[in-house]
């Protein structure tokens, strides 16, 4: 339906016939002249009309035109320094193919600023905002860049159960769902399947998936359905093995990020891309935090506030925007961390972003008997564990893995809520669109 996008149209192409496509983003009826101004995937063209020269149904046809109305123009490109880009399309047909009811739930030329709520209510049309799009356009390239690099670090691609029967991350953020005649729950991690997978040599693998978690919180970084690049190795020495990945990983999505121009411009942002990832224990994270002013009891984990206030003083005193929180206390660690000093501490890691935890993982454990001795200490039922349990009675490698929040990369790589970053968000209170 279309020979060219409106990017593709330049003085170059003076006098030659062109067909483009799509939304009326702009009408301006000067009397004598008429602009239409169409939006495309490609950015903007001006359709300039004129009396006198411009077959009388293509002006008639303009008169009638509503905003956003989806139209197809074949016309002659004109290169003219006056236009937007020095260029402009002299319409010899204009076809409505589909005609916008007004007046538009929402302003996408954006002189009138709308409240996220009415945005994301009306998301197919806040999305027809360059700047919008641009963030999910973003996103795409950064999934691309993610699976490039697992591809090239060996990892296979992997789909594990969304409907499950048991918690992995601790039992009180599931959501339950009727599955015939038993209890069944919406996957809240990939967490036991991808290790299972470990007992089958595959070795390393790796899920971009949708994690489903009924926590009640209603902040700007929790989402009840949300998205991370979730995976697990086998054959590693330790928790340091897998977090090496995760840096790489990381700084390739950042870096990758960094490269989209076209987007960063027209979103007004810029993207610094650290060199490396500071490695500081859960100890000195305590240590800095008092320091501060903040004191958090150890063998707690970081709240919002903690985790604020360590990003701001990681900035300051180290110049990283990223860093890991290492060898966390066992307790506040789900039941098959690897415990490290005894059972004090664990070989788990956090990795933080300008103040938002955007990953957690560690060296998973791998001896059965410490395994099911630990399932037990969380007041878990063995038996409801026994699928995941027999795949470390027949040989397990050491391994671990990781989860990465991709919405949690989205929003501090362009420091937005994680609703901006998600097409659909689902919070405690939206559950349409
Ligand atoms: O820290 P979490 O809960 O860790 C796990 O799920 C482990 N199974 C990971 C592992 O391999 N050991 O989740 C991992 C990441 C978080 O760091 C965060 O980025 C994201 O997933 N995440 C959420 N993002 C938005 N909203 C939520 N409710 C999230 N829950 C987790
Ligand atoms: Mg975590």
């Amino acid at each position: 339906m279309r020979s060219h996008y409106s990017g593709e149209i330049t003085p170059g192409l003076d006098g030659k016939s062109v067909t483009i496509s799509g939304w009326v983003h702009e009408i301006r009826d000067m009397g004598k002249l008429k602009f239409v101004i169409l939006r495309d995937r490609g950015g903007f063209i001006q359709i300039t009309a004129k009396k006198g020269v411009t077959p009388d149904e293509v002006l008639s046809a303009i008169d009638d035109l509503s905003k956003e109305s989806v139209i197809r123009v074949e016309g002659s490109v004109i290169r003219n320094d006056k236009a937007p880009k020095g260029v402009e399309i002299k319409p010899e047909k204009l076809e409505v193919i589909s005609k916008a009811a007004s007046p538009l739930p929402l302003d996408v030329t954006q002189k009138v600023d709308a409240d996220l709520d009415t945005r994301l209510n009306n998301r197919f049309m806040d999305i027809r905002k360059p700047d919008i799009s641009s963030i999910f356009r973003l996103r795409g390239e950064i999934l691309s860049a993610g699976r490039k690099f697992l591809k090239e670090n060996n990892f296979i691609e992997i789909h594990t159960p969304k409907i499950i029967a048991s918690a992995s991350e601790g039992g009180t953020e599931l959501f339950p769902i009727s599955y015939f005649d038993r209890e069944a729950f919406l996957a809240q991690s990939p967490q036991l399947y991808k290790q299972m997978m470990m007992a089958t040599g595959l070795d390393r693998v790796y899920e971009i998936t949708t994690y489903f978690r009924a926590e009640e919180h209603d902040t700007r970084r929790h989402l009840n359905e949300a998205t991370a690049i979730d995976m697990e190795m086998a054959f590693i020495k330790d928790d340091g093995d897998v977090m090496d990945v995760l840096e790489n990983l990381v700084l390739a999505l950042i870096k990758k990020a960094s490269s989209c121009e076209n987007e960063l411009d027209i979103l007004k942002k810029k993207i610094n891309v650290p060199e490396r990832i500071e490695r500081i224990e859960y100890d000195d994270v305590l240590k800095l935090l008092r320091e501060h002013g903040k004191k958090l009891p150890w063998g707690e984990d970081l709240d919002t506030e903690s985790e604020k206030l360590l990003g701001k003083i990681m900035l300051k005193e180290f110049g990283s925007e990223l860093y890991f929180i290492v060898h966390f206390p066992l307790a506040i660690k789900p039941f098959y961390t690897m415990p490290f000093k005894g059972e004090k501490y664990s070989r788990s890691f956090d990795l933080g972003y300008k103040g938002v935890e955007i990953a957690s993982g560690g060296q998973r454990i791998h001896d059965l008997e410490l395994l099911s001795k630990r399932i037990k200490h969380f007041n878990l039922n063995p038996d409801n564990f026994e699928f995941y349990l027999k795949a470390f009675r027949y040989g397990m490698p050491p391994h671990g893995g990781f989860g990465l929040g991709i919405d949690r990369v989205m929003m501090q790589i362009l420091d937005l809520s994680i609703r901006e970053v998600v097409l659909f968000p689902r919070d405690r209170h939206r559950l349409t669109p």
